[in-house]
């Protein structure tokens, strides 16, 4: 690596073809992705194929919205990957993780441990009641479930979006019909959206890095 420019988020870099964020716990990695030291700064590679937060990012999506302080619920943590990688761009801010799989909430729990600002929240996302009086006002909602029900769960979670706030929701086409083309399935979604009274800001399908796969931002609609 010759040389790290920022990405214009708080703690998140490139060399022009990989990403990095600066590694709140020097020396560790979680899952066995490249560290690399330079000028006494330690970075964690940030893969594309393992997290969907950066392939969004590789395929151009630059207004990522994260700063040394937000405060993110972040939904289906899994056992960490794409939270640890929030959770060093948001040094002074939370990351509320909510995983409903008792399997992967260990792995879950040992990297909290690690890292102040991760709270992991084992609940369903669907149950929101089970975190309210835990989750604060948020900065933004990242929701990564795979499920087919998503545009209702993320509803039920915009309660705890700042009016200002930004929804990412990542969407498997096949998790929601797999006999449709993933264009047609993403659409479907954006105007799921919309009814909710969400402003769909813009839909990055995020092959090749995620196959069918794609990334939805939005915020609420203030017309
Ligand atoms: C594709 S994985 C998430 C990968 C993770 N976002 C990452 O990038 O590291 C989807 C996760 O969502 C979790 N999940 C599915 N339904 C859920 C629900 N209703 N509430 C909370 N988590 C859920 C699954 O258990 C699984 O761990």
């Amino acid at each position: 690596m010759v040389e790290l420019r920022p990405l214009g988020v708080s703690r998140a870099f490139t060399d022009g073809r990989n990403l990095y964020t600066e590694n709140l716990t020097p020396g560790r990695d979680v899952y066995g992705e490249r560290l690399v030291t330079l000028r006494g700064i330690e970075y964690r590679q940030w893969d594309p194929r393992r997290s969907k937060l950066a392939a969004l990012l590789l395929k151009g999506w630059k207004i990522l919205p994260l700063q040394r302080s937000s405060q993110v619920l972040y939904l289906g943590a899994a056992s960490g990957t794409t939270v640890s990688h929030v959770s060093d761009i948001v040094l002074e801010g939370t990351v509320y993780a909510v995983e409903v799989s008792r399997r992967v909430f260990q792995k879950l729990l040992d990297l909290a441990e690690a890292r102040h600002n991760v709270l992991p929240i084992l609940a369903d996302a669907s149950k929101p009641d089970a975190y309210a009086g835990t989750v604060g006002r948020v900065d933004l909602v990242y929701q990564d479930i795979a499920q087919r029900d998503q545009v209702e769960i993320l509803e039920r979670n915009l309660r705890f979006l700042n009016p200002d706030g930004t929804v990412i929701l990542i969407v498997k086409s096949r998790s929601i019909d797999v006999a449709r083309e993933p264009a047609a399935v993403y659409r479907t979604v954006e105007s799921a959206l919309r009814k909710k009274g969400l402003h769909v800001l813009g839909t990055v399908p995020l092959d090749p890095f995620q196959r069918d796969h794609a990334a939805v931002i939005a915020e609420f609609s203030h017309s």
